[in-house]
């Protein structure tokens, strides 16, 4: 596999190396149908991120309402020295996801002496482009992208001298239920290995107002990012989802702590798929995704039980989100 592919021919310069092992083509087809004859009806939320949806995601982390994005971004400056001095020098840093080079390149600005930066993205052509623009902004840095679904079987380039660091930010881990954040923070405990460390932002339970209003902005962005699921349905199934039909709503269930973001059918609807028909009566909800939200102690008992210590926490000073540093149990 380390006789890997490179990235894109650059003018001039170092190219990103890229090692490709993108899945083949997710069966959106047979998840819908799953997910239309289950009660309640669902989508996979896997399916939001086509092209149209990455664009709506990218609006959604510059929302007055969406805090996240925006948080995050002041706890990492705030505390990029800190966190460098922890980790120490020659890291390589591994990122689950390669959509945050903003966040990114605040820890690059501040570690001492790279070694290496590897990029994991389930979308080769996404992450080839990310990891190539890292690259000419860092020519010195071994950039080596891994083209992969982070729960499939693979292994991490040999680091260097330094320590192993895991990077998943933006609190991705919200979209898994807790037992399946746990069973993933057992799989890269393992695979990250004895002596590493890992940064990663969680999303903080806080006053139902913040977060529906989070999940529901004014402008409706999110509204039309939840839509475009049925528009892709659409688009690429041939569903006839009538979207009018359909309004998007964010309750957050504090006794669960998540908000489960749905489509609520606003009259008796219906939509075939593939020569099958399926009937919405009015009310009835299509359920497109959760975000969980933890405490600290919450988010640190689930870590421990999938073999990560406790290094550090980094909140803002509203409270509203964390970045937590943790090591591999020895
Ligand atoms: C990408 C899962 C972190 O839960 O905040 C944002 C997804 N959905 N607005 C989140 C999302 C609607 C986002 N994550």
């Amino acid at each position: 596999m380390y006789d890997a592919d490179h990235a894109r021919p650059a003018q001039s310069g170092r190219r990103a190396i890229l090692h490709d092992m993108e899945p083949t083509a997710d069966d959106f087809l047979g998840a819908a149908l799953k997910g239309l004859s289950s009660t309640p009806k669902a989508l996979p939320h896997r399916f939001l991120y086509d092209a149209e949806g990455s664009a709506l995601f990218d609006r959604i982390t510059r929302l007055p309402e969406y805090y996240p994005t925006r948080t995050e971004i002041g706890i990492l400056r705030d505390n990029a020295a800190d966190i460098a001095a922890r980790v120490g020098p020659n890291v390589q840093l591994v990122e689950l996801g390669s959509g945050s080079s903003v966040k990114v390149r605040i820890l690059l600005d501040a570690l001492d002496n790279p070694y290496a930066y590897v990029p994991i993205d389930i979308s080769r052509d996404h992450l080839a482009g990310a990891a190539q623009a890292i690259q000419d902004a860092y020519p010195d840095l071994r950039v080596e992208a891994i083209a992969a679904d982070f729960a499939q079987p693979f292994d991490l380039p040999p680091r260097g001298a330094g320590k192993r660091v895991g990077f998943y930010p933006g609190s991705s881990i919200g979209n898994f239920t807790p037992a399946e954040a746990e069973s993933f923070l057992k799989l890269w405990a393992g695979r990250l290995g004895a002596g590493a460390m890992m940064l990663i932002g969680v999303d903080l339970q806080k006053d139902a107002s913040i977060l529906e209003a989070a999940y529901d902005d004014a402008q409706k962005v999110t509204a039309a990012f939840s839509l475009n699921l049925l528009a892709r349905a659409n688009r690429e199934l041939g569903a006839d989802f009538d979207l009018k039909a359909f309004r998007h709503e964010a309750r957050y269930r504090a006794d669960e702590g998540r908000v489960e973001i749905s489509l609520v059918a606003l009259k008796d609807t219906e939509v075939t798929l593939d020569g099958r028909r399926f009937t919405f009566e009015e009310g009835e909800r299509l359920h497109v995704e959760d975000s969980w939200k933890y405490t600290l102690p919450g988010f640190r008992a689930l870590a421990d039980r999938a073999g990560w210590e406790a290094e550090t926490v980094w909140i803002d000073p509203d409270g509203l989100f964390s970045v937590h540093m943790m090591r591999v149990r020895p």
